[in-house]
């Protein structure tokens, strides 16, 4: 059988991609199984389609195993698409979630409701021998005036979704996941690796 690498250091998010890519004809892994942890790659790229591609041959590279990379973040169209692939880090590294909120909004607050558009985006990268894909996912919504909601991360609190009124942070995560910039982007990369793995043995 297959065996498909998910490559990213965040346990989080190896459970959370590895239960959407279930049921495919394919072993996930992620960098707990591997013998050795691998050095972490620098997230040098100026896109999230960079970054994805950076960290799926990096990975690829060191292991020889097909390997799925993702790169997300929040685009906010007042600040000229900030944070952007600079989301995780905004502010410096030592600042939290709840941190970077605050400076976002204080940089967002004189800004009119109309002009609060905002997308969260991911980028996913398929890496190995005769696999080079790439998958995008968009989600589009307004940046609230003070944080709402107590599930997700990052900056679900201040994110509304466009389509339903309300923040990421006030959907459940099975209303949240299937709608998300990154659940998107995995449904596609889920479909184009269904049919990929037809071609070798189960
Ligand atoms: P990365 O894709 O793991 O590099 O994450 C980038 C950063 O973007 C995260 O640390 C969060 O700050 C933000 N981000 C990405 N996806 C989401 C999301 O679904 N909700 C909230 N914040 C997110």
């Amino acid at each position: 059988m297959t065996t498909l690498l998910i490559a990213t250091s965040n346990p989080g998010k190896v459970a959370e991609l590895a239960a959407m890519l279930e049921g495919l004809n394919c072993r996930v892994i992620g960098f707990a199984d591997l013998p050795e942890t691998p050095a972490i790659v620098e997230e040098t790229g100026l896109t999230f389609a960079e970054n994805a591609l950076l960290k799926a041959e990096h990975y690829h590279r060191l292991t020889g195993l097909p390997a799925l990379a993702d790169d997300s973040g929040l685009e906010v169209d007042a600040l000229d698409g900030r944070p952007g692939v600079y989301s995780a880090r905004y502010g410096g590294d030592q600042l939290s979630s709840a941190e970077q909120i605050h400076l976002l909004l204080g940089e967002m607050k004189d800004v009119p409701d109309h002009q609060r558009t905002a997308r969260f985006v991911c980028n996913i990268a398929l890496l190995g021998d005769g696999l080079n894909q790439m998958f995008e996912g968009r989600c589009e919504g307004l940046i609230a005036h003070e944080p709402r909601g107590d599930h997700g991360f990052g900056y679900d609190p201040i994110f509304i979704d466009a389509e339903l009124g309300r923040t990421f942070a006030e959907l459940t995560r099975e209303e949240k996941a299937p709608r998300s910039h990154r659940g998107i982007a995995l449904f596609q990369a889920r479909q184009f690796l269904a049919e990929w793995l037809k071609s070798f043995p189960s």
